[in-house]
């Protein structure tokens, strides 16, 4: 919502995947353990089971993040609650099971912190989720202090989400080298937030954004160096896996 909110109210290191490197991607547990490290914002991932259900997951399938297997659009919450979604990571994790939008809800809120849902909708689900999804986090994230920030590579996922819960804040993630149409594209969407690949992140194209008046926020920096490069230069935030490494207590405040 360009005009309605023109700063960035969250903090400025955010744990990616809940923080998913040192724990099970996507999971309660991974949530806890940012945590734990200081973090008071996470990004995850939300699609849809097959009973409609917002559940926190990256791929299209379950394969890679749990002892089972196929497409979670196939899938019910029953059916991903006999899986193990903490197993593949670690020994520590056995036994964890899928997240809920609901959990991560109720855990977020009852321990501030801030919420990055970033909608990745299954194959050709993309303005259902983006409608079921936000409409489900305005419900849950109704009392917050701050709303949870929506975010999806799928330019028809927040277009559905903006008709869903127009007063949710809203990002377009771009993949790979940023569009020279990006204000069009922002402004079509009625984004007031943009999530670039850090690779992409050159100095010339973050003042652009800066002075368009958008929030810019950069995926994925896990060099202490470079994300205290960015911050620096003026990105209001950095996603990070490296939750030992890039913590809220060894980064210098920006300028
Ligand atoms: O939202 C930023 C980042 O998570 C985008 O990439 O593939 O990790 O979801 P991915
Ligand atoms: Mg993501």
């Amino acid at each position: 919502m360009p005009g309605n909110f023109p700063n960035w109210p969250y903090p400025n290191l955010i744990a990616h995947r809940g923080a998913g490197r040192h724990a099970p991607e996507n999971t309660l547990a991974a949530i806890r353990l940012g945590a734990l490290h200081g973090f008071t914002m996470m990004e995850f991932d939300v699609k849809l089971s097959r009973d409609e259900v917002p559940i926190l997951l990256h791929d299209d399938t379950i394969d890679r993040t749990s002892n089972g297997s196929g497409a979670a659009s196939q899938l019910s919450l029953k059916d991903l609650a006999d899986r193990d979604f903490g197993a593949w990571h670690s020994a520590a994790y056995a036994g964890e099971p899928i997240a809920t939008l609901y959990a991560v809800a109720c855990y977020g809120l009852a321990n501030g912190l801030h919420a990055n849902i970033e909608i990745k909708p299954g194959a050709g689900q993309d303005a259902h989720t983006g409608r079921l999804v936000a409409g489900r986090a305005s419900e849950l994230w109704r009392h917050a202090g701050l709303p949870p920030l929506l975010s999806s590579f799928s330019e028809i996922a927040l277009d559905a989400a903006r008709a869903a819960a127009p007063d949710l804040p809203r990002a377009l993630l771009i993949d790979g080298a940023v569009p020279n149409d990006w204000r069009a594209r922002l402004d079509t969407l009625a984004c007031q937030g943009i999530h670039i690949d850090q690779r992409h992140a050159h100095p010339d194209l973050i003042a652009d954004i800066l002075a368009a008046g958008r929030t810019l926020a950069v995926w994925t920096v896990n060099d202490p160096a470079r994300a205290q490069e960015l911050l620096q230069a003026g990105c209001h935030a950095v996603f990070t896996d490296e939750i030992t490494r890039i913590t809220p207590a060894a980064m210098r405040p920006p300028n």
